[in-house]
């Protein structure tokens, strides 16, 4: 592996174990967070994270500029004048050391002298940040410096990654349902299972190119009754006074605790059977029974489907979601991460399908913090998220909302992608910045469109670096429609 690359400064005096400074060599750029390395000697280099750059210039102090202003002097900006340069401030992350022709990362220990090269990082990224080999890992970017191109992979390791949960947030139109493309490529890729809770019909075409099959909820999937939680049932059932509701409650659980599948009809048949528990009127028994028969016409329910054989082979599986109300959309969300679960706490199903992937389009939908309004399908993705790991469920929440997801379900999803968000709702995300500079932080709503911060915890992704999401192989269906043509486009 080659450490050198172009060099792009010189330290200064005053470097110490934790901060570097260095002069810029003419004409080249730096941006807050990319990663330079400095060479100590030839087997050991210091890597750094850039912070902050400023412009020094000795003959631009306040007093010589009025008086070539009033004397009409003007200094060309761009003149490279002896005395005019860049300072950068860096912060040090780690050592890179050369044992025996092997590179080893250890923590700071060498003191930088002034007059050492600065160079860019380049591939020694990989070693620094624990990323795979790219042919046995989800590559989904590359490395953002704002300046240069074809910076070093980012390549995230599926078995440290995926089983702890990924979250993609950032304001709308920054870029989550693209990536969220680009990793569903990239399992396809490497044959993870994955299925995708797709609320706005994105995925559609993508899930044809990728030989993957569509599902449309009431069509060719159903969920059954026995998968829905008893709040997610009532909520499927308008106009329940609150002792009708306490029936067809407990009817359910009754069901329920028999085992078993059942449908609506046994559902009505039970409520008549249970009623006298509750010494409610006729008219109220008859009301609940005509109520709970309603769920008949609820499309999503029926006989369920067969994920073990719809997952027998490696797939991407797009749930077309576009045309269900909110509360359909919560049971089927719910119940779909119920079935999953009960199929993956079976050994021998866990063992052939090696983990399925979960990824949910609006999570805050499905997530709301504790306390504010309530979400049936809540509890259930609660207990993907702390128990999914060890069955192999791995959720993918995308939002542009972190303020409005229960605040323990995004710091226990352990890799985030962070793209541009407004400064209101960075306080959400406190505690899932890992070790990303105050200076990155701050400039986070500026990021632009596909570039994101990149956090993890020393499993996943050691650094938090800022990553370009790669370009699409698929197609993306998330275009913004253009309200008015541009002049040159096509009428
Ligand atoms: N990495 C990228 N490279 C090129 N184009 C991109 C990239 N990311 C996003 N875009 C473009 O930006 C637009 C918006 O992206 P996207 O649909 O991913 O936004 P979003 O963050 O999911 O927004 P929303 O929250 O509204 O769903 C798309 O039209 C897409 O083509
Ligand atoms: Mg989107």
């Amino acid at each position: 592996m080659s450490a050198y690359t172009s060099r792009i400064g010189t330290t200064v005096e005053g470097c110490s174990f934790s901060r570097i400074y260095f002069v810029l060599e003419p004409g080249e750029k730096v941006s807050p967070g990319e990663l330079v390395k400095v060479e100590v000697n030839r087997d050991i280099y210091v890597i750094c994270r850039v912070l902050e750059a400023k412009v020094v210039s000795e003959y631009d102090k306040p007093s010589r500029v009025y008086t070539r202003r009033i004397l009409r002097l003007e200094a060309n900006p761009s003149d490279v004048a002896p005395g005019r340069f860049v300072l950068v401030e860096a912060e040090t992350i780690e050592e890179l050391r050369r044992e025996e022709n092997d590179w080893k990362v250890t923590n700071v220990s060498s003191l930088v002298a002034a007059g050492s090269p600065v160079y860019r990082l380049g591939d020694l990224a990989k070693l620094l940040l624990g990323f795979p080999p790219e042919d046995r890992g989800l590559h989904i970017g590359e490395l953002w410096t704002g300046t240069t191109s074809g910076s070093c992979p980012v390549t995230l390791d599926p078995n440290e990654v995926l089983p702890r949960h990924v979250l993609i947030v950032g304001t709308t139109g920054t870029g989550k349902s693209y990536a969220l493309g680009v990793l569903a490529e990239e399992l396809s890729k490497l044959g993870i299972r994955h299925i995708h809770v797709d609320v706005h019909g994105e995925f559609l075409t993508a899930a044809k190119e990728l030989g993957g099959k569509i599902m449309v909820p009431g069509d060719d999937l159903t969920i059954r009754l026995s998968s829905l939680s008893e709040l997610e049932l009532i909520e499927l059932i308008p106009g329940l006074t609150e002792l009708q509701s306490e029936i067809v409650r407990r009817a359910f659980l009754e069901l329920k605790k028999a085992g078993g599948d059942f449908t609506v009809d046994d559902l009505v048949d039970e409520i008549e059977r249970v009623a006298p528990l509750f010494r409610a009127r006729n008219d109220t028994v008859l009301n609940a029974k005509a109520r709970a028969a309603l769920l008949n016409r609820v499309r999503i329910i029926g006989r369920g489907v067969d994920w073990k054989s719809l997952l027998d082979k490696p797939t991407f599986i797009d749930i077309d979601c576009r045309y269900l109300i909110h509360s359909e959309l919560q049971a089927l969300t719910a119940a779909l991460a119920r079935e999953l679960l009960e199929l993956l706490r079976d050994e021998s199903v866990r063992k052939r399908l090696r983990g399925v992937v979960l990824s949910i389009d609006e999570a805050h939908l499905f997530l709301p913090p504790r306390g504010r309004e309530f979400a049936p399908s809540a509890s259930v993705l609660g207990e993907v998220i702390r128990f999914g790991r060890h069955y192999g469920l791995c959720l993918v929440l995308i939002t542009q909302s972190p303020m409005d997801i229960d605040r323990r379900v995004i710091r226990t999803t352990n890799t985030r992608l962070i793209f541009a968000i407004e400064p209101d709702q960075l306080e959400a995300l406190r505690g899932v910045f890992a070790d990303a500079p105050a200076e990155v932080i701050r400039n986070l709503p500026k990021l632009e469109r596909g570039v994101c911060l990149l956090t993890g915890s020393r499993e996943t992704v050691r650094h938090a670096v800022l990553l370009r999401i790669r370009r699409r192989k698929t197609t993306h269906g998330g275009e913004t429609p253009k309200l008015i043509e541009n002049k040159g486009d096509e009428m």
